[in-house]
C-alpha cells in the first residue's frame, strides 16, 4: 500500500518520540491576546502539536496581490516558544470571496446543473485549472515563507479533501472525465464494450459526446456511474499530488499528509489508493450514534492502521464531546473521550487531536465541541482533556510501535463498496460497509481479534497471513481477484463470502453461467436467480437465528459441500443458507443471507473453528472486551478496552500495567475504561 517510504513528523534534533497530541488551532478566530493564553494552556493540557491555518486563505491572501502573514507569523513564533509543533495547512481548503468572485468558473456544479455558491467551504471543482493554479500559488507562498520555520513539523494538505466537492458536474470535470477514460480505454470501441454501450442506444461515437452521468431521463449506464466514481476519486488524488509535489520540491525535508475520513458511510474517496500518497496517513473520526457506534469506531480505526500499512498513523480530528451536524447532538458520557481516543491509539495512532481546540463563539460550528468549551478551562471537557494529555504521556513507549497482525481478517473494497450499492439492482436496501461491521462486531464480540484490510490488487500474499478471511459482498471481483482469493483457499486458508460476491467483474458485467460468478467454482454451489426480501420480512434457519434483506435458492454442485446451515422458513425452506466446501487443506463458505451481528454469531462459532482460529483472551471476557496489540522491539502492548459501560474484571491476562489518569487503575475496568499491558514479545516475533 504505501509506495512512498513512510515518514513522520519531523522533530528537533534530541526530542523524544512520544505520542502527539493536539487540536486543529483557529487562532484567526481570535484576538491576539487570547493567542498567549491559548498557549498557555496548551501547555497545561499536554498539547504538543497543533493543526494551523486550515481555513486562513482569506486571512492570509486578503486580494489577488495581498498578502498578511504577519499574523500567522506571530502564531508560529509563540507555539514555537511554548515547545508545539505545527502540522501547518497548506491553507487551500476554502477559497476566499475575492477569489470566486473573479473566477465564478471555479465553483463545483451538481448532477441537476446547480451550481454550489460560496458562503460554506470546499466551494471549489477538482478539476478546474483556475483553482490549481491560485491554489498552488497559495502552496507556494505558505512553503517559501514557513519552509524553515522551527516550529514545522509536517505540511497538511488541504482539508478532508473530497469532504463537500467529491462529485462534481462541470464542464471541467467532463473535459477530465474524457481524459481519464481515455487513458484507461485507449479507443472508443473499448469504451463502448466496457459500458456495454449497445443497451438502449447508447454507443458512442467520439470522446466529445462522453458526459458524467448528469441527471438523466432514467437510470444513467452503471459502468459510467461506476467510472466516475473512481474517476471522482482520482480527481482529487491529482489535487492531493499537485501540492504535495510541489512541497517536495521546496521542503523535501518535511514529510505530507492529508486527513482520510474513513468513517461511517463516506465512501467517496478510494483511500486503499490514496494512502501510498501520503508520507504517513491521518484521519478523521467521528463517533456516530446507535448499538453499533463504538464498534464503528473501532473498524474505522483499524481499516486506517492497516491502509497505513500497520505502521504509525496520525488521528487528525474528533470531538471531544458533541458534534453539530447530527440531528441530534450528544455529550459523550464520562470516560468516553479517553475511551475513543485511546482505542485509536490501541488500533496504531501515534497522534491524537481533536477538531478543535477552542470551541468557537460564532460561526456554523459554534456548537461543536472543543477542548475548551464555551464553559473554559473550569470545565469538566478540560480537565478530561488535561488528564488524556497525562496518560498519552504514560504511554509514550507505545510510540513507533506497529499493530500485530491477527489471524483473522475482512477484506474491504472500494469498487465493492461503489458498485454493489448502485441503482437498478435486485434490492436499494443493501448496505455494503454495515455487512462488514456487522461481521466485524461478530467477530469482536467471540473475543476473536480481526484486521480490516483493503482487498488490494498488486501484493499477491497480502491475505496468506490470515488464517480466516471474510469477504462480504464483495461484489467487483475480476479475474485476478478471483484467482487470488482461489489460491488463497486452495492453499490452506479458510474464505468465507456472502450474498452478492462475485458478481460481477471490473466493469460491471455480470459473470455469466450462474451467481455467484467468478467465486461459483470455489464455492461448489450455484444460484440462477436473487431472491431478496421485502423490508421487514425475515426468514428462519435451523441455527436458530433469522436473516433479512437478501436469501438466495442455493444449489449444491460439488460432493465436497458440507452444508452448514439451512432455511426453515419463507421461499427457501429446506435449502442450503450457509455453505462450506473443503478446498485441500482450506475451505470456502458462503453465507446467503444477512444475519447481523448477533445472528452471525453461530455461523461464526462453526468457521472459527474450522479455521482453527482462537481467542487470545480468556472466554469470560469475550464480548465485553476488545483486545488491541501493538508490537515493539522490546515488548509487546496489550490494549484492553471496556466495549461495555458495565463495570468487567480482567482475570487471566499477565502484563504489567501502564497507569495513567484516564487509564484503568488496575485491571477492574470501569464503564468504559481502557487498560494497557506492557508484556514481553513473543520470541517468534
Ligand atoms: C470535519 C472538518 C472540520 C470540522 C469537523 C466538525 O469535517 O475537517 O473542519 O468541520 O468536521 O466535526
Amino acid at each position: 500500500m504505501a509506495d512512498r517510504p513512510f515518514r513522520w513528523l519531523r522533530r528537533p534534533a534530541a526530542s523524544p518520540r512520544g505520542l502527539s497530541y493536539g487540536a486543529d488551532y483557529n487562532p484567526e478566530q481570535w484576538p491576539p491576546h487570547i493567542w498567549r493564553q491559548d498557549v498557555e494552556a496548551m501547555r497545561r493540557a499536554g498539547v504538543t502539536i497543533v493543526s494551523l491555518a486550515i481555513f486562513s486563505w482569506a486571512r492570509l491572501q486578503p486580494a489577488a496581490d495581498r498578502w498578511t502573514f504577519e499574523w500567522l507569523d506571530e502564531v508560529m513564533d509563540l507555539l514555537h516558544e511554548g515547545g508545539i509543533a505545527v502540522d501547518l495547512a497548506t491553507a487551500t481548503a476554502s477559497p476566499p470571496p475575492w477569489l470566486t468572485a473573479a473566477y465564478p468558473e471555479i465553483l463545483p456544479v451538481d448532477h441537476e446543473g446547480r451550481t454550489l455558491w460560496p458562503g460554506g467551504r470546499q466551494h471549489w471543482r477538482p478539476t478546474s485549472p483556475v483553482f490549481r493554479e491560485h491554489a498552488l500559488r497559495l502552496v507556494r507562498a505558505m512553503a517559501e515563507r514557513y519552509g524553515d520555520h522551527p516550529a514545522l513539523a509536517a505540511w497538511h494538505i488541504s482539508n478532508e479533501l473530497g469532504c463537500h466537492n467529491a462529485y462534481d458536474y462541470s464542464d471541467d470535470a467532463a473535459a477530465a472525465f474524457r481524459t481519464w477514460l481515455r487513458a484507461r480505454y485507449g479507443t472508443v470501441e473499448e469504451l463502448n464494450r466496457a459500458w456495454a454501450t449497445s443497451f438502449w442506444s447508447q454507443q458512442y461515437g467520439d470522446w466529445s459526446e462522453i458526459l458524467p452521468p448528469r441527471l438523466a431521463a432514467s437510470f444513467p449506464n452503471p459502468t459510467q456511474q461506476l467510472d466516475f466514481r473512481r474517476f471522482s476519486s482520482d480527481a482529487l488524488k491529482e489535487h492531493l499530488r499537485a501540492e504535495r509535489d510541489l512541497l517536495a520540491e521546496l521542503t523535501p525535508g518535511i514529510p505530507v499528509t492529508t486527513n482520510f475520513m474513513v468513517m461511517g458511510e463516506t465512501r467517496n474517496m478510494n483511500y486503499a489508493d490514496w494512502a501510498g500518497e501520503v508520507d504517513f496517513v491521518s484521519n478523521d473520526h467521528y463517533l456516530l450514534t446507535g448499538t453499533q457506534a463504538r464498534d464503528e469506531l473501532s473498524f474505522s480505526a483499524n481499516l486506517t492502521g492497516n491502509l497505513a500499512g500497520g505502521r504509525p498513523w496520525f488521528l487528525m480530528e474528533h470531538s471531544t464531546s458533541a458534534v453539530n451536524w447530527q440531528p441530534v447532538n450528544l455529550a459523550k458520557p464520562p470516560g468516553g473521550l479517553a475511551r475513543d481516543s485511546l482505542t485509536h491509539v490501541a488500533h496504531g495512532a501515534d497522534a491524537v487531536c481533536f477538531f478543535q481546540w477552542r470551541q468557537s463563539a460564532g460561526g456554523a460550528e459554534k456548537y461543536h465541541s472543543a477542548m475548551i468549551p464555551h464553559a473554559g478551562t473550569d470545565s469538566e471537557v478540560f480537565r478530561d482533556v488535561t488528564d488524556l494529555g497525562a496518560t498519552l504521556r504514560a504511554l509514550a513507549p507505545v510510540a513507533g510501535t506497529r499493530r500485530r497482525p491477527a489471524q483473522a481478517a475482512i477484506v474491504f473494497d472500494w469498487d465493492s463498496w461503489w458498485a454493489a450499492e448502485l441503482d437498478s439492482h435486485p434490492t436499494s436496501l443493501l448496505r455494503y460497509r454495515q455487512e462488514a461491521l456487522d461481521w466485524y462486531s461478530a467477530l469482536t464480540a467471540a473475543g476473536i481479534r480481526v484486521d480490516v484490510i483493503p482487498a488490494g490488487g498488486q501484493d499477491d500474499t497480502s491475505f496468506d497471513r490470515y488464517a480466516l478471511l471474510v469477504a462480504p459482498i464483495l461484489h467487483v471481483v475480476p479475474q485476478d481477484l478471483a484467482d487470488r482469493l482461489t489460491r488463497y483457499a486452495t492453499s490452506g486458508g479458510h474464505l468465507v463470502t456472502t450474498y452478492f460476491s462475485g458478481i460481477v467483474n471490473e466493469h460491471d458485467q455480470v459473470w455469466l453461467g450462474g451467481y455467484p460468478g467468478a467465486l461459483r467454482d470455489l464455492l461448489g454451489i450455484r444460484i440462477e436467480e436473487f431472491a431478496p426480501l421485502l423490508d421487514g420480512e425475515r426468514v428462519e434457519l435451523d441455527l436458530g437465528v433469522a436473516g433479512t434483506l437478501w436469501t438466495d435458492r442455493v444449489e449444491v454442485t460439488e460432493e465436497d459441500v458440507e452444508i452448514v446451515a439451512r432455511y426453515t422458513s419463507g421461499p427457501q425452506a429446506g435449502r442450503a443458507a450457509v455453505t462450506r466446501r473443503r478446498t485441500g487443506a482450506g475451505s470456502a463458505a458462503y453465507v446467503s443471507t444477512r444475519l447481523g451481528p448477533d445472528g452471525l454469531a453461530p455461523v461464526l462459532g462453526r468457521l472459527l473453528e474450522s479455521a482453527g482460529v482462537t481467542g487470545e483472551l480468556p472466554a469470560s471476557l469475550a464480548g465485553s472486551v476488545e483486545l488491541t496489540i501493538r508490537s515493539g522491539p522490546d515488548a509487546d502492548y496489550w490494549f484492553l478496552i471496556n466495549r461495555t459501560d458495565d463495570d468487567v474484571a480482567v482475570d487471566g491476562v499477565e502484563g504489567e500495567p501502564i497507569l495513567a489518569p484516564s487509564l484503568a487503575k488496575d485491571l477492574n475496568l470501569g464503564p468504559r475504561q481502557v487498560c494497557v499491558l506492557r508484556r514481553p514479545a513473543p520470541e517468534n516475533g
